[in-house]
């Protein structure tokens, strides 16, 4: 088990560059199992996630080749439609790449991913649209197999915008036969990200980024090389690391436009903010003034900075509320930070936060991704060393996090638990 050993109290100040979007990196890796000409991939983040993405990849026949900071996929000899069951278990988010093998091999067979530390986490969004399209469904304990002899393009209009739902029709409705059409869409700069790339090799996807997405199908498609965006999430965490230590903070390569209401928030709560087209500056005050928070779809406040967003709010002048409104189950940091000397109080899906003027170094367990990397901030936050275990979790969507940080000025190293 891996920790990491954290001594505050620093202020964080420098320059800073996120890496490239894991929540863009996922179903972007996917549209290789679609194209059976190469594909080459720039800006791909060195994360669990991507790493067992690709493995997967692998497994089903396609060749990855890592060179430098490139990666070339090719699916022409894939002779593989089964997503292995441990690794589905492992990365929920691996459920798009069946959009992918369906749209391609007019089959595929996967197990339910299965809930994770923040929700259950259904996919009946992604199935019911499946069926829509013409694809039969056969759930037998937790795997189902998925057959069609054609997909035809059909109207769908989702219940709630879902971003894995959104991304799995539009990569199963590629080759489809007429055109599909999304009503409800979800409207993440990543859906964006992954028409763009798809376009980049021929695909015909129109309407990416809002909640009407019309994707009329293609024969083929050809080989491209397309670089993904940055990491809007990291940026957002290294953003709000320097706004809880009273810090001064550069991004460079950051694209303002994608967190927007991120930004919003620090500046309610009394950072400068400086914005230029790729980068953005922030000066937090001394104090940081309590604000609340709804978590929305995009473009609303993002459920993952939350729990990031929550923990510099443990520090701020008054009472914070923060409402979360995507997950069922994303407040579990908020008994750590408690742990450290927060006082935070759950009511149902909202986190009442009154300011304190200290938090103290404890021993604290991450519970899942983002919830570790509030912990990590928190650490930063408080006087003497705090110890954040089960940062796999952490080192899942953040890429050199430690490293980040160090060359921000902050006291943090990985240490190996026997
Ligand atoms: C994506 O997850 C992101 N993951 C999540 O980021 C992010 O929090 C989430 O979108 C919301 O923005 C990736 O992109 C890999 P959803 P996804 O389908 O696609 C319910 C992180 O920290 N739902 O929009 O799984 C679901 O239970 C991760 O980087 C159904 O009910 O999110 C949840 O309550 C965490 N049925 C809500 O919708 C379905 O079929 C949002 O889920 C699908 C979803």
């Amino acid at each position: 088990m891996l920790s990491y050993i954290i001594k505050g109290k620093t202020k964080l100040s420098g320059k800073a560059e996120a890496s490239g979007s894991k929540n863009a990196a996922l179903p972007i890796i996917a549209t290789a199992i679609l194209n059976p000409e190469p594909i080459t991939l720039y800006n791909i983040p060195n994360i669990e996630d991507t790493r067992i993405t690709l493995e997967i990849l692998k497994i089903l026949g396609c060749t990855v080749e890592k060179k430098n900071d490139k990666i070339t996929i090719c699916s022409k000899n894939m002779n593989k439609t089964t997503i292995p069951k441990e690794l589905m278990h492992k990365l929920r988010s691996t459920v798009v790449l069946a959009g992918a093998i369906i749209g391609r091999f007019k089959k595929a067979t996967f197990a339910f991913p299965g809930g994770c530390n923040i929700g259950a986490r259904p996919i009946d969004l992604h199935l019911e649209a499946f069926k829509k399209l013409g694809i039969d469904i056969e759930e037998k304990d937790d795997i189902i197999n998925c057959t069609c002899k054609e997909i035809i393009g059909k109207r769908i209009k989702l219940r709630f915008p879902s971003v894995g739902a959104t991304e799995n029709i539009i990569l199963a409705s590629v080759y489809a036969k007429g055109a599909t059409h999304i009503t409800n869409a979800a409207k993440e700069p990543e859906i964006k990200d992954l028409a763009r790339c798809l376009n980049s090799m021929g695909a015909k996807v129109y309407g990416a980024g809002t909640s009407e997405i019309t994707i009329f199908g293609v024969r083929q498609l050809h080989r491209t090389t397309y670089k993904i965006i940055s990491d809007r999430i990291e940026t957002g965490t290294l953003l709000c690391a320097a706004a809880g230590t009273g810090g001064n903070i550069t991004i460079k390569n950051a694209n303002p436009e994608n967190l927007l209401t991120v930004l919003y928030s620090l500046k309610e709560a009394g950072c400068q903010i400086t914005l230029s087209k790729n980068s953005i500056k922030l000066k937090a005050p001394k104090k940081l003034k309590a604000i609340n928070i709804k978590t929305e779809p995009y473009p609303g406040f993002p459920t993952d900075m939350q729990p990031i967003i929550g923990a510099i709010l443990t520090k701020a002048e008054g009472e914070s509320i923060i409402e979360e409104n995507i997950f069922e189950n994303r407040f579990k940091y908020a008994d750590e930070l408690s742990r450290m000397g927060a006082n935070i109080e759950i009511k149902d899906k909202k986190l009442i936060i009154k300011g304190v003027d200290n938090l103290y170094g404890k021993e604290v367990m991450s519970k899942d991704l983002r919830g570790g990397a509030a912990l990590v901030i928190a650490g930063l936050m408080s006087e003497g060393i705090t110890k954040v275990e089960n940062i796999e979790y952490i080192l899942r969507g953040y890429e050199n996090l430690d490293e980040k940080l160090i060359n921000l000025g902050a006291n943090i190293k990985k240490e190996k638990v026997v």
